[in-house]
């Protein structure tokens, strides 16, 4: 098939590259020219495992990257892979949506295939599907027959390509039968279980998904935080608790909380979302609260170990909000190390793949390209992402003036570093 991806961010991006590999002939359209470029000279704008090889098997074959929307015009399915950031509430913004679906239109009208179905992939509000972008299409084209599809990605940062080829479930948003079929074609030689909802309900799993998963780190955080009060170790707690197949235990990892550009905007959004229907997000307003405070402990249970911070060198070993990535959004370093500058500490901070994206964020910190140079002559120690080469730190602890250990991920093996919530 002929399939368009409109955006390519990692989500517009990774289904593109992951979609030609079933032999489907895939145009990216972005904006940025040198997005562009790159992805047509077969190099990744973004770190993805995988990525890169399928880039170098696929382009100048059945995939391509494009700054025009020339190819809706022959597409069998138009994808809609934009971003849609927080506004100052904490709501979707949609302009990018809009946009999108305005210019598909505008490209349709010239010319287009027997039915293109319009597929939303970025994650939207409910009813944004019907309501603005197809409703946006047909009062343009009224005359025009296509379909309307809300195809929701559950893709993780750095096991995007895994997660795309070995999805759970596949969730087909669409009340058009004929759609449907596309979608089903589409995606067949996926082998995963495929449920059809409306597109409204679709994007409802979306963000319930999300939230969920948040409200499961927030919860072993809680139950963490007590856990260490009471001198039980919150890892056993949950590996027992997770032994229930009702619970299932993934996502129960206590620690410095979860950043991202999902998680901690999404539960955002579907709390805006809740407030909206006039109802109050009890829950969800809990989760995030859980998870604002959550970094902040660090910090205290380092001055409870080495006193006023001020004038004290603390190494801050990870900035990536999780590890295999150099994205730093919503990062739970972030909030930790301005705490400590302004407390008039001296973060001296290491991460294999986001020192660069942090020190633009926050210049005042010192970086330094190995987690040995940030742990000379340090008061003190943080680990905040659960970096594999962590792991394996031992001696280098020896580097440190005083050892104060704090690790925020549960990933150091050394006996005395002490736990956020164990
Ligand atoms: C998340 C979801 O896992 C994906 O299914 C979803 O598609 C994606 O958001 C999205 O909406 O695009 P991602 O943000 O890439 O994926 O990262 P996760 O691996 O889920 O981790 C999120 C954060 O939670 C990280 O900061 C991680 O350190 C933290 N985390 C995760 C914990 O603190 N404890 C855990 O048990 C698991």
């Amino acid at each position: 098939m002929n399939v368009t991806i409109i955006g390519g961010g990692y989500v517009g991006l990774v289904t593109g590259a992951c979609l030609s590999t079933l032999n489907h002939n895939v145009t990216i359209v972005e904006i940025f020219p040198e997005k562009v470029e790159a992805i047509n000279s077969a190099v990744p704008p973004i770190y993805e495992e995988g990525l890169e090889d399928i880039l170098k098997a696929r382009v100048g074959k059945n995939l391509t990257a494009s700054t025009t929307y020339e190819s809706v015009q022959t597409a069998d399915a138009v994808f809609i892979a934009v971003g849609t950031p927080p506004n100052p509430d904490g709501s979707a913004n949609l302009t990018y949506i809009r946009q999108a679906a305005e210019n598909i239109a505008e490209e349709l009208a010239k010319a287009h295939t027997e039915y293109p179905v319009v597929v939303v992939k970025s994650t939207v509000p409910p009813g944004t599907t019907k309501n603005v972008v197809c409703k946006t299409i047909r009062e343009k084209l009224p005359d025009l027959k296509f379909g309307c599809c809300m195809n929701p990605e559950f893709l993780r940062e750095g096991r995007a390509v895994f997660d795309f080829m070995n999805p759970d479930r596949i969730v087909i948003g669409t009340a058009d039968a004929r759609a449907a079929d596309v979608m089903h074609s589409l995606y067949a030689g996926i082998e995963a279980p495929i449920l059809d909802v409306e597109p409204t309900a679709a994007e409802m799993i979306k963000y319930t998904s999300n939230a969920l998963l948040a409200a499961k780190i927030s919860f072993a955080n809680e139950i963490g935080n007590l856990c260490k009060k009471l001198g039980v170790d919150v890892y056993e707690v949950m590996k027992g608790v997770g032994m229930d197949s009702r619970v299932s235990p993934k996502f129960l990892n206590a620690g410095a909380g979860f950043g991202g550009s999902c998680f901690p905007k999404d539960v955002s959004a579907l709390a805006d979302i809740i407030r909206k229907e006039n109802l109050e997000p009890v829950f969800l307003d809990a989760v995030l609260k859980v998870n604002d405070l959550q970094p902040l402990r660090m910090i205290s249970l380092l001055e409870e170990k080495i006193g006023e911070l001020t004038g004290k060198r603390i190494a801050v070993l990870g900035l990536a909000f999780k590890d295999n990535t150099d994205d730093i959004r919503e990062s739970r370093s972030i909030p930790v190390i301005e705490k400590l500058l302004a407390a008039g500490a001296k973060p001296v901070c290491y991460d294999p793949m986001a020192s660069d994206a942090m020190q633009k964020l926050l210049p005042n910190a010192e970086y330094v390209a190995t987690a040995a140079s940030a742990l000379i002559e340090a008061d003190g120690c943080l680990v905040m992402t659960e970096w594999p080469e962590f792991t394996k730190l031992d001696k280098e602890f020896d580097l440190m003036k005083t050892r104060a250990i704090i690790d925020g991920r549960h990933i150091l093996s050394i006996p005395d570093a002490e736990g956020i919530c164990w």
